[in-house]
């Protein structure tokens, strides 16, 4: 099988790369940048940072900051209008995940029109888009470097994962220094959820020798770090460490895929609007006990690069024990399950065979170690309710 490679053409890295944005800026040839982000960076003042950036630099931008978190079909509407009253010619997706990913969508939607579904997997979008810079201001969706966009869809709350390189950044601007503010919860969640992207990209069957030193490297710098971000925000060491493992995370997972945790967990997400790296974190220890079997050396591997196991410990023993590992990481960071979330049983047992046919449909278990049927799904989601 061969391997697709793609990363965005230029990254900045480092405290202070925000101050490089109107530079990459200039460097792609763009003059009309959309600034896409949302109300709590504008209420912040963190957009009008950027926007005075931008303007000192002699660029006419604008901004839409009227994205919403897991991002609807709806929600874009009015981001394409905006998009189209600027005449922009191209975005800047400033944020999480979700501003990113908006940012993505409307860079083709802008371009070629909706609706949205038409760009949701299998198919791939690689054509005509305005160009995408990101800049992510959490450690933990990678969005500033996939080729994915994730957008649910507001007919039926289906969350639609939308795949092509036509979605991946031509540029991100990767500055830890814009995480600082992050609140511990918020910094726990994107975390576990950059760890499942590592983990899952590794295990995957699209895994390929870039996937993988991506995703070694993110899961050792996880490891040593998530814990001390979500205990003292200010840590900037450890901060940057995430911030780079976040985005090697993305990278590992654009270019092999995620697995059973992101599809079962994308439903959650959709019909209980459960944060993306809560509702990933909720299934990460139950669904690697139940592919661990199916790629004994690769589990071992990430136990390895986790810390929990070194090269003399049996790949046996070390696959159970990045398990363990995984069930200790979410109880330290005080992880829910949907029960103590709030979130009532009667409806979880409704929505379980819709949520495990959407987990199917959207291909991600289809790249799992041990593929799970239909059941499998249903009794994992029963078991991990609490
Ligand atoms: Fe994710």
């Amino acid at each position: 099988m061969t391997a697709n490679i793609a990363f965005p053409r230029y990254s900045r890295i480092g405290p202070g790369a925000i101050n490089e944005l109107p530079a990459v800026i200039a460097s792609l040839g763009l003059q009309r940048p959309l600034l896409v982000t949302d109300a709590y960076l504008s209420r912040t003042g963190a957009t009008d940072r950027v926007l005075t950036l931008l303007r000192d630099a002699g660029l006419t931008a604008s901004v839409f900051d009227r994205t919403v978190p897991d991002p609807t079909t709806e929600s874009l509407d009015l981001g394409v209008e905006s998009v189209r009253a600027h005449n922009a010619d191209c975005v800047i997706g400033f944020g999480g995940g979700s501003p990113m990913d908006s940012a993505k969508a409307l860079a083709v939607l802008a371009s070629q029109g909706g609706p949205m579904r038409k760009f949701k997997t299998p198919n791939s979008y690689s054509g005509p888009a305005l160009p995408i810079i990101a800049i992510p201001t959490t450690a933990g969706s990678g969005s500033e470097a996939t080729q994915f966009t994730v957008i649910s869809d507001s007919d039926n709350d289906e969350k639609m994962l939308c795949p092509g390189l036509s979605f991946l950044p031509v540029a991100a601007i990767i500055d830890y220094e814009l995480t600082l503010s992050m609140p511990a919860r918020l910094t726990a969640d994107t975390g576990v959820d950059a760890l499942a992207h590592a983990v899952e990209a590794y295990v995957s069957r699209k895994a390929n020798p870039i996937s993988d030193a991506m995703s070694l490297s993110a899961i050792g710098l996880i490891s040593a770090n998530l814990r001390r971000v979500y205990h003292d925000g200010n840590d900037h060491l450890a901060r940057e460490a995430m911030m780079a493992a976040a985005t090697q995370a993305g990278m590992a997972f654009s270019n092999s895929s995620v697995t059973l945790v992101h599809g079962m967990s994308r439903p959650i997400g959709a019909h209980f609007h459960v944060a993306h790296g809560l509702s990933n974190a909720m299934l990460f220890p139950a669904v690697t006990a139940f592919s661990v079997s199916g790629a004994v050396h690769r589990y071992a591997e990430c136990a390895r690069a986790y810390g929990v196991a070194d090269p003399t410990t049996s790949d046996e023993i070390a696959a159970g024990r990045i398990v363990d590992a995984l069930a200790e990481l979410c109880g330290d960071l005080e992880v829910p399950t949907p029960k103590s979330y709030g979130i009532d049983h009667d409806t979880w047992t409704q929505l379980t065979p819709l949520m495990a046919q959407q987990a199917i449909a959207s291909g991600s278990p289809a790249n799992n170690p041990v593929l799970p049927s239909h059941d499998d799904i249903e009794r994992i989601y029963a078991d991990v309710y609490g």
